[in-house]
């Protein structure tokens, strides 16, 4: 069996509770398929208290040849908001061309969604991770006058979108065959006309894959009206950040909900992480959810190829959700749980 070196971000908070987990599940699903080798990285909010670091080059060359990472989750309010998103998640993002924001949401038997109807809910947020009012374009002048000035540019180019685009179509082929588009082309009509172009144009490629529109606002009620109806859903950087915390919220909590941030050509490695946050407030207690960062490793499996192992995690997770998952359980609990499972 090949060995994957894995480079390991637990990251702030919670992510150090819950990494540990995912790696277990990890091995165990993998065993006899793959062999993983883990390069743990000290990046986060304790490192940058500690001595100012935040990305040291010299860690993020050695994560570039990482075959994939496995981030926890950053963040820590004794840091400026900014700081370590920009600095480290972000950078990460955009330094390994991560272009694909690969969203899942799958409502599970087991789980009470807030909605009284929910349906049958299971689509894919496919969220542009490299353009858009991510890129950190803009600026700020005259600062603590009353004549400030604060611009952020929203970045959008023709080959970002493309690749994207294609990302998008490729996977509805394996899936129910849908993709909707979902921006603001009624107010934002250069971007939005532009990708609304794109996709007309790929989509015709892919005879068999139906697509069609929403408006961002429009996207954020059928969310919740009739989220049965969607099956990948596809849009830009900052509509994409939004619209996956509310198909969290509607899927039961972000407990559940596992991301990846993929570089689709394989130029880079992939990362893989829980879309929670670090949740400084329950913190150190021993009660953080680590499915979601177990389903985080799934999607690596398969980013990876190794689509048997991948299964048996999200069959051993819903499994558990199923019988268990309204049980107030620790971490490590619901860690031996699924575990056992596998
Ligand atoms: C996410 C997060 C990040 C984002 C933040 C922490 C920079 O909200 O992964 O969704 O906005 O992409
Ligand atoms: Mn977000």
């Amino acid at each position: 069996t090949q060995t994957y070196h894995i480079a390991v971000i637990p990251g702030d908070g919670i992510g150090k509770e819950i990494i540990p987990i995912a790696q277990a599940a990890l091995e165990k699903a993998a065993e006899g398929a793959a062999h993983f080798a883990y390069e743990p990285f000290d990046l986060g909010a304790e490192r940058y208290l500690r001595d100012g670091a935040i990305l040291p080059d010299e860690d993020l060359e050695r994560i570039k040849r990482a075959d994939a990472i496995l981030l926890g989750a950053i963040g820590d309010p004794r840091i400026k908001a900014g700081i370590l998103e920009r600095g480290l998640l972000l950078k990460l993002r955009f330094a390994l061309d991560q272009y694909v924001n690969l969203r899942p949401s799958k409502l599970y038997k087991g789980v009470t969604s807030p909605l009284a109807n929910p349906g049958d809910i299971d689509f894919v947020v496919v969220r542009e991770g490299t353009e858009g009012l991510y890129c950190g374009a803009g600026g700020a002048i005259r600062r603590d006058t009353p004549a400030e000035v604060a611009t952020e540019v929203s970045i959008n180019t023709a080959y970002g979108v493309e690749r994207v685009v294609r990302y998008a179509f490729e996977l509805a082929m394996k899936r129910r065959k849908h993709v909707t588009l979902v921006h603001k082309k009624n107010v934002l009509v250069n971007a939005g006309d532009m990708w609304q172009r794109i996709v007309d144009r790929v989509g015709a490629e892919y005879p068999e894959v139906s697509h069609d529109y929403q408006h961002i606002d429009a996207a954020t009620i059928f969310l919740v009206s009739d989220p049965s109806r969607f099956d990948v859903i596809l849009t830009d950087n900052l509509f994409g950040d939004i619209l996956t915390d509310e198909a969290g919220a509607v899927v039961g909590g972000v407990g559940y909900s596992a991301s990846g941030c993929i570089n689709a050509s394989n130029e880079y490695p992939s990362m893989f992480e829980p879309i929670h946050g670090s949740a400084p407030d329950i913190a150190g207690k021993g009660i953080a959810n680590p499915t979601a960062a177990i389903l985080s490793t799934a999607m690596l499996l398969r980013h990876l190829g190794f689509d048997e192992p991948a299964v048996r995690i999200e069959r051993a997770v819903e499994a558990d959700i199923e019988e268990l998952g309204s049980a107030q359980r620790s971490t490590q609990q619901v860690g031996q749980d699924i575990l056992a499972r596998l």
